[in-house]
């Protein structure tokens, strides 16, 4: 008939008129992080999407999502309704409880000592844990240090935190810490954060600077000590089964993609503490930069000897002693 005609032209001529390549089978992956695209995360998760797509040729298409619940993006990735995620490991060690050992306040000395050990053996011995949980740890890359901030007060040493209530991330060993110096811990989701500061549910929060820039959290928090007291580890995981449906080719492509992630996201972590602290003063907030970091380690000893019985101290010594 000459609907049939019609359409049989129509389907020879619309993949020209559309500029469509020869038919190509293609693969698309959603990939959720926290924070906008212009962050940290957000750089780690666009320069995955573009590399991956370059070094398949288009084979892969990447679409990435803003997911402020990292608890909601792993177990999204566990079940695979999406495949993968760039998350904190604040809510992993629910997931994977090997991970809490990064966790520990005060353990990395610096950027590059975390960095050192995650990229180590000992980074990879972790990541080797996960497939028993139903996920694969791809990659290790950052949030950078994190620091207090608060509604309150100036906090200037350990005892001006007591009886302050603070948004932790829902991570035990985090809220531990905030318990033995006195504080109020009440775990949430980010995505939580602003409203409960805005409502006085909490009085602070501690995030490295990278994001408290990003999300323009001086805007609800008047003060900022540096206490850099935890390393925040991010994590790349993703979908156990779609990791094991791509080809040992396109695998080795996928992990270059990763490794192109980290290097985005470590360097954007850097520039943002370099500019971080001038930032946040030009835009009114209290920024304290003298920190007796000894005396919140003091006050965090009985903690740390918790920690020590409760988590792999072998492991512990070894990254302390890590150079
Ligand atoms: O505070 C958190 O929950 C995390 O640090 C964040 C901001 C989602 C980034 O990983």
């Amino acid at each position: 008939t000459m609907i049939r005609r019609v359409a049989q032209a129509a389907a020879l001529v619309l993949p020209f008129a559309l500029g469509a390549a020869p038919a190509l089978a293609q693969t698309e992956l959603t990939v959720q992080h926290a924070l906008p695209l212009n962050s940290h995360t957000g750089v780690g998760a666009s320069t995955f999407k573009e590399a991956l797509e370059r070094l398949t040729g288009g084979r892969y298409r990447v679409a990435t999502q803003r997911n402020d619940n990292e608890r909601e993006m792993v177990e999204s990735v566990q079940i695979g309704t999406i495949d993968c995620t760039f998350t904190s490991t604040g809510p992993v060690g629910n997931f994977v409880p090997e991970v809490r050992l990064f966790d520990v306040p005060f353990l990395f000395r610096d950027a590059a000592h975390a960095r050192g050990v995650l990229d180590s053996e000992i980074g990879q011995q972790v990541l080797a844990r996960f497939p028993a949980r139903g996920l694969v740890g791809v990659i290790w890359i950052e949030n950078g240090f994190r620091n207090l901030t608060n509604s309150r007060r100036e906090v200037n040493t350990p005892a001006d935190v007591r009886g302050l209530k603070i948004r932790t991330m829902e991570n035990q060993v985090h809220m531990r810490a905030f318990t033995t110096l006195g504080a109020l811990p009440t775990p949430m989701a980010f995505s939580e954060l602003v409203p409960a500061l805005q409502q006085g549910t909490v009085d602070g929060q501690e995030n490295p600077i990278s994001v408290i820039v990003a999300n323009n959290l001086n805007q609800v928090q008047r003060y900022m000590t540096m206490t850099r007291h935890v390393y925040s580890p991010q994590v790349m995981i993703c979908n156990p089964a779609m990791i094991a449906r791509l080809s040992q080719a396109d695998r080795a492509l996928f992990q270059q993609a990763a490794r192109e992630a980290q290097v985005a996201n470590r360097a954007r972590v850097s520039a943002d503490d370099e500019a971080g602290v001038a930032e946040l003063r030009r835009r009114g907030m209290t920024v304290i930069t003298q920190v007796d970091t000894a005396a919140f380690q003091a006050a965090l000893a009985p903690a740390f000897a918790e920690w020590e019985r409760t988590l792999d101290s072998a492991t512990l010594r070894r990254i302390r002693d890590w150079r």
